[in-house]
């Protein structure tokens, strides 16, 4: 056909389709989490953080450009499990990012994955200080064990404690917490009264819980993994009457989730943690996430750290989509993550160029009664925190 006969048929055309539709982009986005088993709340706190992202930014995408989430359930630790649900996304179902993860030993499995298949990777939850060397294609946005738990080491000695008993889940992120506390607390003239490590999963804190009492500490210092299993330990820590012998808690944020703290009861009362967020903080960006959250899951629902981070990660995720109007190219998108910079609720958040990792406040809290609730006060924030493994490992 030439030129001139085709016009009257696209106009042809045009009166009987309408006008030529925008072409559409999808952008497939792998989420691997844990919907299901006993650590499954993380996982639902990391889920209600992602849908309410894309709940309040109905407009924040281009025209034409959606994405499509594939959710995939790792079921709780299983690297082996994770690893595969990635491949599968990468080969069959052609995702073009990966986020969630709530696990470290699942992160490290996923890691060789996203180099070789060059798919970045936005982590939203695991923590090991070291994951984000693993894959140029990592960037996270959630924390590092050791952004919470040395400058809490460095305050616990400046404030008076002078034994301290470690007790933490044997796994990365465990062994991140005791070193990071450990080293920042004998450097400032404290004295590890022991150590112990847990199995990740134990149902039953006590005898941990009987060893350290039997050292007679001034405080324990504990990392569990967030959610039931920090209810578990501090339900333990009550029952042993470690309070009432003069033994006080300190730890990462994972110890007093926020979201938890209701049905931990007074136990948790004065509980000293270092974190990155809490649903306390007075803040407009804060409130106004809260407030949202309140209104998407009830009244009686208190985001946790798990969720803030999800949320952030959607940030990140549509604002590299955004950038690249849905086509999505994985170092163009890996050269966006560095750098990138939000206000978060938790407060200003951005990612090292450097190293991929986020860089954020860090709170000190305390559990406090507020109108009949328990909360996370803070107490002092240390600002833009680096991950301070890396800053150390760097100097050397
Ligand atoms: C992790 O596996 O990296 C992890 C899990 C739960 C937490 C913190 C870290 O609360």
């Amino acid at each position: 056909m030439r030129i001139k006969n085709c016009i009257p048929a696209l106009i042809a055309a045009t009166l009987l389709f309408g006008a030529p539709a925008l072409a559409e982009t999808t952008v497939k986005v792998g989420v691997i989490n844990t919907y299901s088993g006993p650590l499954a709340a993380t996982g639902d706190g990391i889920q209600r953080g992602i849908d309410l992202y894309i709940k309040l930014h109905p407009n924040e995408l281009p025209a034409g450009v959606t994405i499509e989430l594939i959710k995939r359930d790792d079921t709780g630790v299983n690297p082996e499990v994770a690893k595969r649900l990635a491949q599968e996304l990468i080969t069959h179902d052609k995702v073009q990012i990966l986020t969630g993860v709530v696990w470290t030993p699942n992160a490290l499995s996923i890691a060789p994955l996203a180099t070789e298949a060059k798919v970045p990777f936005v982590i939203m939850n695991a923590g090991t200080a070291m994951i984000t060397t693993k894959s140029p294609y990592i960037a996270r946005v959630s924390f590092t064990m050791w952004e919470s738990n040395y400058p809490l080491g460095t305050w616990a000695a400046k404030s008076g404690l002078k034994n301290v008993f470690t007790l933490v889940s044997d796994y990365g992120p465990g062994i991140d917490a005791e070193s990071a506390f450990s080293k920042a607390f004998t450097d400032g003239g404290g004295t590890i009264a022991g150590s112990v490590r847990m199995p990740v999963t134990t149902p039953d804190f006590v005898p941990f819980l009987q060893r350290a009492k039997d050292a007679k500490p001034d405080a324990v210092f504990c990392f569990v993994p967030a959610s039931k299993q920090a209810t578990a330990f501090m339900k333990a820590f009550g029952d042993l009457g470690l309070t009432a012998a003069g033994v006080k808690l300190i730890g990462p944020g994972d110890i007093t989730p926020d979201e938890e703290l209701p049905g931990m009861g007074d136990v948790a009362l004065g509980t000293i943690t270092m974190h990155h967020y809490s649903s306390a903080l007075d803040t407009p960006e804060n409130k106004a996430f809260v407030a949202a959250y309140k209104a998407a899951y009830g009244a009686d629902a208190e985001p946790g750290f798990e969720a803030v981070d999800a949320y952030d990660g959607m940030a990140a995720i549509y604002a590299v989509v955004k950038a690249q109007n849905g086509n999505i190219d994985p170092d163009k998108t890996m050269e966006l993550l560095k750098g990138w910079k939000d206000a978060s609720p938790r407060g200003p958040i951005s990612i090292d160029p450097e190293t991929r990792d986020i860089v954020q406040n860090e709170y000190l809290r305390r559990v406090d009664k507020v109108n009949g609730q328990l909360q996370n006060t803070v107490i002092e924030t240390t600002p833009a925190v680096k991950d301070p493994w890396k800053e150390i490992n760097k100097a050397k």
